[in-house]
């Protein structure tokens, strides 16, 4: 069911450059949606979506800043312009600075805040106008907005909150005709962890109890079934792909 509802299908993925990112892109890509890739990382985002389609006819890309509405302004309208309508918004942007909370300054907490919760609230806002009924949004969190915490991340782990409690008043509001669902991955291996890997990588896998780390593409499954009609009795959820880690011991 998830093979066929999500083919033809118009998808706008932000932070799609990412290693989760650029995975949910390639199982969009599979299943046989047309997708726009947006980034802050132009290159990335380009190469990626060529890769996908040297055509252009079904993965295009934008240069994006989540942080400013008017990039959002622009996605949305490049999306419309070229497939007609939009069908599922999956806001991957974000990012994770390690900074301790003695020293976090008023810039570094607001630059957080604006690319991780206003970023996904300029994108949904511009977008849901355009969402054919049945469409979704799947909102990515994070463990730092659960159980998993993230100290030296305060502001990470507000923002991920903030998307967490934003998902399921949306969903209230959009449903039935917008499903609005939540993933929130755990420990996944890419660049944007990679520091904290290094350093705690040990500790974290031993509170794993799958035992290593979990990849994009995992995250990538679960958010194609929360976008296609294999969950459309699904709605204000979140799916943890987070390897058990809230099984307990
Ligand atoms: N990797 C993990 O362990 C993990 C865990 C929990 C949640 N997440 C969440 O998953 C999502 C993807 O993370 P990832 O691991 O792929 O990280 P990543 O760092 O590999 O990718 C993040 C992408 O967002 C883009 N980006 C950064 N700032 C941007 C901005 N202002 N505007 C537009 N794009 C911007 C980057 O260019 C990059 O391509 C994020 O929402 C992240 O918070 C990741």
């Amino acid at each position: 069911m998830i093979e066929n509802s999500l083919r033809d299908q118009v998808v706008i993925l932000t932070g799609a450059a990412g290693g989760i990112g650029s995975a949910i892109a390639r199982t969009f890509h599979r299943l046989g949606a047309r997708i726009l890739l947006a980034d802050y990382d132009e290159q990335g985002v380009s190469s990626l979506a060529s890769s996908l389609d040297p055509t252009g006819e079904r993965v295009i890309s934008v240069a994006y800043d989540a942080s400013k509405p008017a990039d959002a302004d622009a996605a949305v309208s490049t999306c419309v312009a070229r497939f007609g309508h939009i069908d599922h918004l999956v806001p991957a942007a974000a990012i994770f600075e390690d900074q301790p909370f003695a020293t976090m300054t008023d810039a570094q907490w607001r630059r957080t805040m604006s690319v991780n919760l206003d970023g996904v609230f300029y994108i949904c806002r511009r977008s849901i106008p355009h969402i054919r009924p049945g469409g979704t949004i799947v909102t990515i969190a994070s463990s730092a907005a659960h159980e998993g915490c993230s100290p030296q991340h305060v502001h990470y782990g507000a923002s991920k909150g903030g998307v967490l409690a934003f998902t399921k008043s949306l969903a209230r509001e959009l449903s039935p005709n917008i499903r609005v669902n939540t993933v929130s991955p755990g420990t996944i291996d890419t660049p944007m962890v990679a520091d904290l890997l290094r350093q705690k990588g040990d500790k974290f896998l031993s509170i794993t109890p799958a035992g290593r780390f979990g990849t994009g593409e995992e995250v990538g499954d679960a958010v194609a079934f929360l976008c296609s009609n294999a969950s459309s009795y699904i709605m204000g959820q979140t799916i943890h792909v987070n390897g058990g880690s809230y099984m307990g011991g």
